[in-house]
């Protein structure tokens, strides 16, 4: 079964520790990282990526190390990052031939699963006329569709769902429910209602460390909620 190892990673940008030493190990199944704003989130997420290198720790993809051969992890990657852009100029169709061709995949493979995502991301309005004049829903949608390309067994989403009408979010959630059945999701929101349906695993961060870890269930504990839990876990890192 593959699994990501994360170790002992932590980050530092000159005065501010974004990360502590922190360590988890992802499986199939969807886990929802939660925290908010500055919680460090989206430097987990380009760590993981192999965007950003880490003050410290490793990275162990399925037991290899990531420093010294990132190819394996970056062949079995799709990751969307936050506020990513996409190409005004393009269409959806284009873009995503594009990221296509960047990910070596073969043009039979990427046009039959190009004409796939187009579909499960409702883009159809989209395939032909430039990306620039469309909403930022229909963006990201284009971004969550290039995160998928290749099908890979690591999704690393940072926000998707940011920008997405309600109804644009059900149906992301449903794609995203398919695919952690078999793959490893991981998906960053400070919105607990994008994860709390979905997701097998729940991990909250507040100020660079984990402060809960566990399944929806276990989380949740005695509150409510995990809206009351979320508020109580990051309320409880802010005084601390
Ligand atoms: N490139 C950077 N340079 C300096 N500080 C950064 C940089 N990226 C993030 N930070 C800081 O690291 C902390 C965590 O940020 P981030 O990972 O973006 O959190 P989140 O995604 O949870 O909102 C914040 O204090 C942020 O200001
Ligand atoms: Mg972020």
């Amino acid at each position: 079964m593959n699994h990501l190892e994360i170790d002992g990673i932590a980050m530092r940008y000159r005065d501010v520790q974004a990360l502590h030493p922190l360590t988890l190990r992802l499986e199939p199944g969807i886990t929802g990282l939660l925290g908010p704003n500055g919680a460090g989130k989206s430097t987990l997420m380009r760590i993981i990526a192999t965007v950003s290198k880490p003050s410290a720790g490793a990275l162990r993809w399925n037991g290899t190390d990531v420093r010294r051969a990132p190819d394996v992890l970056r062949r079995e990657l799709g990751y969307l990052p936050q506020d990513a852009g996409v190409y005004p100029q393009l269409s959806a169709e284009e873009f995503l031939r594009y990221v296509a061709a960047l990910k070596g995949l073969p043009a039979r493979t990427s046009a039959r699963q190009i004409d796939r995502l187009i579909e499960q991301l409702n883009l159809q309005g989209a395939r032909s006329r430039p990306l620039g004049g469309f909403s930022g829903g229909m963006r990201q949608r284009v971004g969550i569709a290039q995160a998928l390309l290749g099908d890979p067994q690591l999704i690393v989403v940072d926000e998707p769902t940011v920008g997405l009408d309600p109804e644009e979010r059900v149906r992301f959630r449903d794609l995203i429910t398919d695919l952690g059945r078999e793959r490893i999701v991981l998906l960053s929101t400070h919105i607990v209602s994008d994860v709390e349906v979905a997701a097998s695993r729940i991990v909250i961060m507040s100020h660079g460390r984990i402060c809960a870890d566990g399944t929806p269930t276990a989380v949740i504990g005695h509150d409510a909620n995990l809206e009351a839990a979320y508020l109580r876990y990051t309320g409880a890192a802010r005084a601390a």
